[in-house]
């Protein structure tokens, strides 16, 4: 496949619920800064020929410190992010290539997807426009009612907990992106924005366990589990 392929890792929030002072991607799980595993990740994919990392600028300093004790041989650029994730999105996605053929953005709190599922991933976007990973769901999911009651009971065979690497064109997405800026809406991934705003419908594949999103101090601990078995 010689497709040109860019990744784009988000990493310009500000980890409220972590709750610490080192911003989430720069925190270590087994010693190596969370940023770094998908870093490496992408890096060693030949699929894919240029890397974007989105940060937040009170971070800059930490970024320099941390990339400079790790080598890469694949470009890799560095962009400020915005306000909300979305934001961040399009200045990655502005960063990359035009001659981009599919972008893959994920989120940098996410440190242990697998090669396998970025290629499965890419496979599918070059099929579809698009290709998101997502699990099913384990536990009953209700609905909360008015005064902290319980509510409805979902069906939780319709429900998946996405996760990223997402893959789309790179049109479709800038596309969709530009098309939600003009409009002034948000969205908490770029399945549910290319979904409303670009009208394309993104292959759900089989996401992994283990490709946990670092939020709260529990998942660190969850993390240093995974990394050591
Ligand atoms: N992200 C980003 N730009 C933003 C918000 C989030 O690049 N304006 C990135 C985060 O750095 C993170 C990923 O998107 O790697 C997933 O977001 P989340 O887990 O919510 O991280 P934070 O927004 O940093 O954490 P919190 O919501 O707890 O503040
Ligand atoms: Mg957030």
């Amino acid at each position: 496949m010689d497709r040109m392929i860019s990744a784009i890792i988000l990493a310009a929030g500000k980890g409220e619920r972590m709750g610490g002072k080192v911003n989430k991607p720069y925190l270590r799980i087994d010693q190596k800064p969370i940023l770094i595993y998908s870093l490496e990740k992408f890096a060693q994919s030949p699929l894919i020929r240029e890397i974007i990392v989105v940060i937040n600028e009170n971070d800059l300093h930490r970024y320099q410190e941390v990339l400079a004790l790790y080598d890469f041989d694949k470009p890799i650029k560095q962009v400020y992010g915005g306000q909300k994730r979305q934001d961040s999105c399009y200045q990655g996605i502005k960063a990359t290539d035009e001659e981009s053929d599919l972008v893959l953005v994920h989120d940098g709190a996410r440190p242990f997807f697998s090669e396998k599922l970025v290629r499965e991933l890419i496979r599918a976007a070059a099929e579809y426009g698009g290709a998101v990973p997502g699990l099913p769901i384990k536990d009953t999911i209700r609905e909360k009612s008015s005064h902290g009651l319980v509510g409805e009971t979902l069906d939780r065979k319709r429900l998946f907990r996405m996760q990223t690497p997402q893959c789309f064109r790179r049109k479709i997405l800038l596309d969709a992106l530009e098309r939600a800026i003009q409009e002034g809406k948000y969205f908490t991934d770029e399945a549910g924005l290319v979904y409303q705003m670009g009208k394309v419908k993104a292959l759900l594949i089989p996401g992994e366990e283990e490709n946990i999103k670092i939020t709260s101090p529990f998942d660190l601990k969850l993390a240093e589990l995974i990394t050591s078995g």
